[in-house]
């Protein structure tokens, strides 16, 4: 045992340096997850046409074929918190990296639309699972002082997911001549990209035998010195740390089992916590987020942007949201989590309200009157980019970290299903929305950016710098 005189007490809050480097493995290797996440769930988007054309179908069968893989996530998000409390974080990612390889492979090469959709429901429900563990297994092995940091790995590792998907599906489509069912390597275009997801799913689970288990879960195991070994490899082998077991022995103690039943009462079904949770949940969805993401070629071509160069444009939006993404991770440990998001709102609400100001002018020959189109272009960036750097990242760390021990993993199973719902709801009906009203459609969203003000004011406690053992 190498004893540090430099980290008594204090080593709970602050990992060694020494110990830092190995953190970050740690935490980067559970972020596959996120990065599978935001791969598979963007794309789909490059192969939509490709698979309407090989089988035949109308919008609306294809849009529930879509639409039916983020029912498979909000699943495997509710269940991933039951299992990981019952067979380990690390088991759950085992699975995870099977199913999203399983699906992989299943996509690439269907029989039939039945069995493609089949196929994405497994990627969905893998999609769900990693959407729940990435967090809670950062948060739980993360030392406090940089947690919010390393939770955002996974934040940060979904954004990165969705512009490699978006880099790879216009790599494979300008190498299949521009045409989705173009042949490649014997496959149609779209295959390979539904195929190509077989490496990041098997490299999550190779990675996820090179790191430890979550000492919390360890200790709700009973298996006390494996947990204290991993507690010194990331905090340092410091004096306080039979005392740091102690205090999380004793607040799981408080606790006993965990079970569905735990995350309710409070007289409206779940507890408050539960339902702040779900609250953060349903707020990043509602501003619309990912219909800047799912539909964003939409956009530039009622600006004027010809069809073919609008994937490079949407490529643009990728960047500024990794931009985001990392001025939050610079941000969310030194200013805390809730002045992050008490920006974001305002900022998505001005970004937004633009919005809605520029589409209430008429189309004209397709197109947004110029200086409205410039105005919906940048209000557009203002809008990913202040999401970014705010609620992207600030949801996902304070889902990881805000419950209680006992209840984490299935308390955030319920917030992250609930998210996936909500996602669904705005995705599926935005086309509908759209139609009958932009203008009016942008306005809810600005509604609902500034109505997560005064949510958070009231009922969103700051985590930052607190051990999780301080929760709840
Ligand atoms: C967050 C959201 C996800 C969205 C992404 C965009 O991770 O949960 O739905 O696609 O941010 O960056």
């Amino acid at each position: 045992m190498t004893s540090t005189t430099q980290a008594p007490q204090s080593g709970a809050r602050t990992a060694h340096p020494e110990h830092l480097g190995h953190v970050i493995f740690i935490a980067a290797a559970a972020a596959m997850g996120g990065f599978l996440f935001g791969y598979d769930s963007s794309v789909i988007n490059g192969a939509v046409e490709a698979i309407r054309g090989r089988y035949d179908v109308g919008s609306a069968a294809l849009a529930q074929v879509i639409a039916i893989a983020l029912i498979g996530c909000a699943i495997g998000a509710a269940t991933a918190g039951r299992i990981a409390d019952r067979i380990g974080r690390i088991r759950c990612m085992q699975i995870a990296a099977v199913l999203f390889t399983v699906s992989a492979v299943g996509s690439a090469l269907p029989f039939a639309l039945w069995d493609l959709a089949l196929w994405r429901v497994v990627g969905g429900f893998a999609i769900g699972m990693a959407s729940v563990i990435g967090p809670a297994y950062i948060a739980e092995v993360a030392p406090p002082a940089y947690r919010g940091r390393l939770g955002s790995f996974q934040q940060a590792a979904i954004v990165v997911g969705i512009a490699i998907s978006q880099l790879v599906n216009w790599g494979l489509l300008n190498a299949a001549g521009g045409d989705q069912r173009g042949k490649l390597m014997g496959l149609e275009a779209w295959q390979v990209m539904l195929g190509v997801m077989v490496v990041p799913a098997v490299l999550y689970g190779l990675l996820s035998f090179a790191i430890p288990e979550s000492p919390r879960f360890l200790i709700s195991v009973g298996k006390h010195d494996r947990a204290r070994q991993i507690l010194a490899e990331v905090e340092g082998d410091h004096a306080g740390l039979d005392g740091r077991v102690r205090e999380i022995e004793t607040a799981m103690k408080r606790e006993e089992k965990s079970s569905f039943r735990d995350l309710l009462g409070g007289g409206f079904f779940f507890k408050p916590i539960v339902w702040i949770g779900i609250g953060l949940s349903v707020f990043q969805q509602f501003v619309g987020i990912n219909v800047a993401f799912y539909y964003s070629s939409t956009l530039w071509q009622s600006v004027g942007v010809d069809p073919t160069d609008s994937f490079f444009y949407s490529f643009t939006t990728s960047i500024i949201n990794i931009v985001g993404t990392v001025i939050a991770m610079i941000f969310v440990d030194r200013v805390g989590r809730k002045p992050l998001a008490l920006i974001g709102s305002v900022g998505m609400a001005v970004g937004l309200a633009l919005e809605a100001w520029a589409f209430s002018y008429d189309l004209v020959g397709g197109k947004l009157p110029a200086t409205q189109g410039w105005v919906a272009l940048i209000a557009a960036h203002v809008f990913v980019l202040f999401f970014a750097l705010s609620w992207g990242v600030v949801v996902w760390v304070m889902l990881g970290e805000m419950f209680p021990n006992k209840i984490r993993a299935a308390a955030l199973g319920v917030a992250a299903a609930a998210q996936w719902i909500a996602n669904w709801a705005i995705t599926a009906s935005f086309p509908s929305l759209a139609d009958w009203n932009l203008s009016a459609t942008y306005i809810i969203y600005t509604v609902f950016a500034a109505l997560s003000i005064p949510f958070v004011l009231k009922f969103v406690k700051e985590t930052k710098g607190k051990s999780l053992e301080e929760m709840g």
